[in-house]
């Protein structure tokens, strides 16, 4: 039996050795491992076998089926291989579900705009929308900020020539529509505004909202109102609001607005530089010199204006640490909003 279960293993290799299609493969398998094959057949007589072998006989049978089965399946993987790298030969499996096409999704950025212009829109402000590429004297001279002036260089400037530049703010829609509109005025202007600046809270393009509201009586009381309702509508919720005091040429009295950090909860971290408040927008009484350059008359007319950071927004909104992931395309990223 011993001798038997041996030719059946070399015959196994060689018949194995010679096939070329599944079909005999499954005559292969059918003959030697199957239950009325060669190898059952040979087991049949293991009751014939001495007691005292039979342990031995059979340890070695059962080497021999696992060889064989080890062949079998090397030559099943091996001819599936030549089936399916020949082209046009294998059959496609039309039961297979077919590949979804991944769905689009609006950017957090344009999301988070969006919101902004819904909320102050809700308030009254009605939208315009002014050039990027913008001239030097809406930028900076009709803002109260001079050649030479060091307000400048706060500004890190892209400049295309002496009097063209690309927009450092939002903040050059107050002068263009102040100067061929007459008050009462309520407007926000959403863009895409410049500088020459990266690390992990800037980016060289990012995105503000400027707002603005002239009127006659209109106090510093209205400003924190507004944008008291503007920071609960945002955040679902009734953050700590900080009005700092700082300096803007184009406002005076001039606040910068800080709200408590969600990502550390105030105890801070390194997207609020330790501070535990973060800074998301620059506000003021908008400046009597600003008026007359306009020539709207500062003894009969008060405003306030705003001019706030989508990205500073939409960081603190979702949780984001790195301002550089709104830019890097990655769709781990985006599919989450
Ligand atoms: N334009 C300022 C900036 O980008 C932000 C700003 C501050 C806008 C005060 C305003 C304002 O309208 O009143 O840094």
């Amino acid at each position: 039996m011993e001798h038997q279960l041996q030719s059946l293993e070399t015959e196994a290799r060689k018949s194995l050795e010679q096939l070329s299609d599944s079909g005999q493969l499954e005559e292969f398998r059918v003959r030697f491992l199957g239950r009325k094959g060669d190898f059952s057949t040979i087991m049949r007589q293991l009751g014939t076998v001495p007691a005292e072998e039979r342990p031995r006989v059979g340890q070695l049978a059962n080497s021999i089926k696992a060889e064989i089965e080890r062949l079998f399946e090397g030559k099943k993987a091996a001819l599936a291989a030549t089936a399916s790298g020949s082209a046009g030969k294998a059959t496609p499996d039309l039961s297979l579900p077919g590949r979804c096409p991944a769905g689009g999704k609006l950017h957090p950025i344009t999301l988070v705009m969006r919101e902004t212009c819904a909320i102050f829109e809700n308030l009254g402000f009605s939208v315009a929308e002014g050039p990027d590429v913008e001239l030097d004297y809406y930028n900076f001279e009709a803002l109260n900020i001079p050649a030479h002036h060091p307000a400048r260089d706060m500004h890190d400037t892209f400049y295309i020539s002496d009097s063209v530049l690309l927009r450092t703010h939002t903040s050059p829609m107050q002068a263009r529509i102040m100067e061929a509109q007459q008050p009462p005025l309520r407007v926000i202007a959403p863009g895409k505004v410049y500088r020459c600046d990266s690390d992990i809270t800037h980016t060289p393009m990012f995105h503000q909202v400027e707002g603005f509201l002239v009127d006659k009586n209109i106090s510093f009381a209205d400003l924190k109102g507004v944008l008291t309702v503007f920071t609960r509508k945002m955040f679902e919720k009734e953050l700590p609001l900080r009005f700092r005091p700082s300096f803007f040429p184009f406002t005076e009295p001039s606040a910068e607005v800080d709200i408590a950090c969600v990502i550390c909860g105030g105890e801070g971290c390194r997207v609020c530089k330790k501070t535990g408040w973060l800074e998301i927008l620059g506000s003021g009484m908008i400046d009597p010199e600003v008026f007359k350059m306009v020539g709207y008359d500062p003894e009969v007319y008060s405003g306030f204006a705003f001019g706030l950071g989508i990205e500073r927004i939409a960081m603190l909104k979702y949780g984001i640490d790195d301002i550089r992931l709104f830019y890097e395309n990655d769709q781990r990223f985006l599919s989450q909003f």
